[in-house]
């Protein structure tokens, strides 16, 4: 027998990714990725949904998509339905049920993009986003976000120098509604201007609403698929208004982009598991509204416990906190004297994750002190003392927060 392992490792391809470190479980601390809250996840009535629906059409799991390769016909419904919300009017055509909107990206991505192509995203972004760019050779430019979300006349000026290069953008990449990792929610106005820039330029938008249903009580502007269909492809997710696990996430497009996406959806799997897109219509088509109000309170409270405890344990050394009008990502950052990607190793060693700002940049040097901190997976009392630990490693290897005096009054006794 082979003390070995594998005797073929010579023969791997050249361009995979780095080799992944064994799995090691769960640090105590984890405030990275796009968890979700334990507690709220409705498992039970998952398992109801789940008998409901398998002794009515339980039968359908012998097909290979038993509703088609765009996926079952009740989860497509119910995104219909619950897009409608967003003001996006659509039919189940329109609709394909992603494993988790990053298959959406990645079908997307492979519609439009061929390797030295050039996209707009966010200068601050979702990190898989700039990952799966960057590994199909395409050039990512990044796009000035203030309070609101993208700075319209800054992104113009970018399309413009990039087309007195020659070079056409293939698309903006928006995360306009909370917007990973700040949390903004881009106005009307600047949806419309966004919008009419992409138009006179020619550069399609790709909307991605990952977080859309998870705002604060102050909702948000329609989604900018609604404004004009012919001009976005839209995706979203089940992965956080119900638990990640479950992968499952949709794409509404165009049935030019749809017919082409269906088509590379049927190369890359045989369908995404009905019986998860079962449950999750069976569940959601009865208890959506409940399910995520009561989940978005959960978050907002979550979110002031991180706040008050950033407050408490970093004082002034947080030079910004980007306030999220949603969601479950908070973004800070701290003193240019702060390398955070320096932080990560004693931090894991402690048994505390973050995102380091770079990972969720388009200019990742220039964006070293900065972190996000997902707040939706730890309990309270893991927040603050998990963000106590933070500051004290924080000092530990950078002097700051210079804060003793802070730490004693974290831990009272
Ligand atoms: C903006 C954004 N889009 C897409 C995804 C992918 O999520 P999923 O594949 O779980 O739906 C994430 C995950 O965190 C995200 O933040």
């Amino acid at each position: 027998m082979a003390a070995t392992g594998f005797a073929y490792s010579h023969l791997f391809a050249k361009d995979l990714p780095a080799a992944a470190p064994r799995w090691t479980g769960f640090p105590k601390y984890n405030f990275i990725g796009g968890h979700n809250d334990r507690e709220h996840v409705p498992a039970a009535a998952l398992a109801a949904a789940a008998e409901a629906v398998l002794r009515r059409e339980g039968a359908d799991l012998a097909l290979y998509n038993p509703h088609g390769p765009q996926g079952f016909r009740a989860t497509r419904d119910f995104v219909v339905d619950k897009v409608k919300g967003r003001g996006i009017h659509c039919s189940p055509d329109e609709v394909l049920i992603t494993s988790g909107s990053g298959q959406g990206l990645d079908l997307v991505n492979r519609v439009l993009l061929d390797r030295g192509d050039t996209v707009i995203l966010e200068e601050f972004t979702y990190g898989g986003a700039i990952s799966k760019l960057r590994r199909l050779g395409v050039n990512v430019v990044g796009a000035p976000l203030d309070d609101d979300g993208l700075v319209i006349d800054a992104l113009s000026q970018i399309v413009d120098d990039l087309k007195r290069k020659g070079t056409a953008p293939k698309y903006i990449y928006t995360i306009p509604t909370v917007q990973n990792p700040t949390g903004s929610i881009l106005p009307m106005d600047r949806r419309h201007a966004l919008l009419g820039l992409a138009k006179r330029h020619g550069v399609p938008i790709f909307e991605d609403e990952c977080y859309a249903d998870l705002t604060w009580s102050e909702g948000a502007p329609p989604a900018i698929y609604s404004l004009d269909p012919s001009q976005v492809i839209h995706v979203g997710s089940f992965s956080k208004t119900l638990a990640p696990a479950l992968r499952l996430g949709y794409v509404v497009a165009d049935w030019n982009v749809m017919s082409r996406l269906v088509g590379l959806k049927r190369e890359t799997d045989s369908g995404t598991g009905a019986l998860e897109q079962m449950v999750v219509a069976e569940y959601f088509s009865h208890h959506f509204e409940e399910h995520v109000g009561e989940l978005t309170g959960v978050l907002r409270e979550k979110l002031d416990t991180m706040v008050e405890a950033l407050e408490r344990e970093f004082g002034t050394t947080v030079e910004k906190m980007w306030r999220p009008k949603g969601g479950i990502f908070l973004w800070i950052k701290l003193p240019d004297r702060v390398d955070v990607t320096k932080l990560v190793a004693p931090a894991a060693k402690e048994g505390l994750v973050f995102n380091p700002g770079p990972e969720w940049s388009c200019n990742p040097a220039e964006t070293k002190s900065h972190m996000r901190l997902c707040f939706a997976l730890p309990s309270k009392e893991e927040i603050r003392s998990g963000v106590a630990a933070l500051a004290r490693i924080c000092h530990q290897e950078t002097g700051l927060p210079e804060q003793s005096a802070n730490i004693r009054r974290a831990s009272p006794g």
